[in-house]
């Protein structure tokens, strides 16, 4: 007779040591140079923020600017591919899992990657992978969120931080803040001002998760 499963109920942050964390991002990198400046890497010379650093930095497109932040921060960077062939995710996940097995990564956070990664992948990081949007979701997930707030006709707006699972903008959220929606407003003009409450949002949630003062549970949602 063997012993039976056991399933740990322990969460997986605090640890008890500087905090690994790689960003995905496919395009300018604003949050990830918010995240840079609240958990410099240790190339920067920066003081070192205790709790976390960035370490590795991971993008599906080659000539992504965040790609250029990660080169002027001194830290190491991936342009993994993941084009619209068959089996490019599996490929993409294969590549993606072995890099952050070889930087030793504890957290991932999502800041403007868009690609829906597999149930496996986020299955198997469960509780160690955030995202962020640009909506007080569960209000306007997917895409376009700020021009489906200004189409709904919503006077506030913001952004969420959120663990990832399997759905598009469906796990259970961290935090997040508000930001007023103006008459004449576009959607540029309001992306613009939701973005300054995302580079103070992403670094907060973070300390939030590491602190393990929060666990990917729909109940702890707040
Ligand atoms: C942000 O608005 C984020 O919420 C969304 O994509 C955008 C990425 O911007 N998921 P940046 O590349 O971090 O500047």
């Amino acid at each position: 007779m063997g012993e039976p499963d056991r399933v740990s109920a322990t969460a997986p942050f605090p640890l008890p040591r500087s905090a690994r964390l790689a960003v995905f991002a496919s395009g300018r990198g604003s949050n990830l140079t918010s995240l840079l400046d609240a958990f410099p890497p240790h190339a920067t010379g920066q003081p070192r923020d205790a709790l976390a650093h960035v370490a590795l930095v991971i993008s599906n497109v080659p000539n992504a600017p965040a790609l250029d932040r990660a080169a002027e921060a001194g830290i190491a960077r991936r342009a993994i591919p993941w084009t619209r062939d068959e089996g490019s995710r599996d490929a993409f996940e294969g590549d993606v899992q072995a890099a952050l097995d070889e930087h030793g990564i504890d957290l991932i956070c999502l800041a403007g990657f868009m690609r829906i990664l597999s149930p496996d992948f986020t299955q198997r990081w469960q509780g160690r992978i955030l995202n962020i949007h640009p909506s007080l979701l569960p209000r306007h997930p997917g895409l376009h969120a700020q021009r489906q707030a200004l189409d709904a006709g919503d006077v506030t707006t913001g952004c969420t931080v959120h663990y990832v699972d399997a759905g598009v903008d469906t796990g259970a959220i961290v935090l997040r803040r508000s930001v007023p929606i103006h008459d004449g407003d576009d959607e540029t003009g309001l992306a613009a001002r939701i973005l300054v409450e995302e580079h103070v949002a992403y670094p907060e949630a973070v300390r939030r998760v590491l602190h393990g003062r929060t666990v990917p549970l729909k109940e702890d949602t707040p």
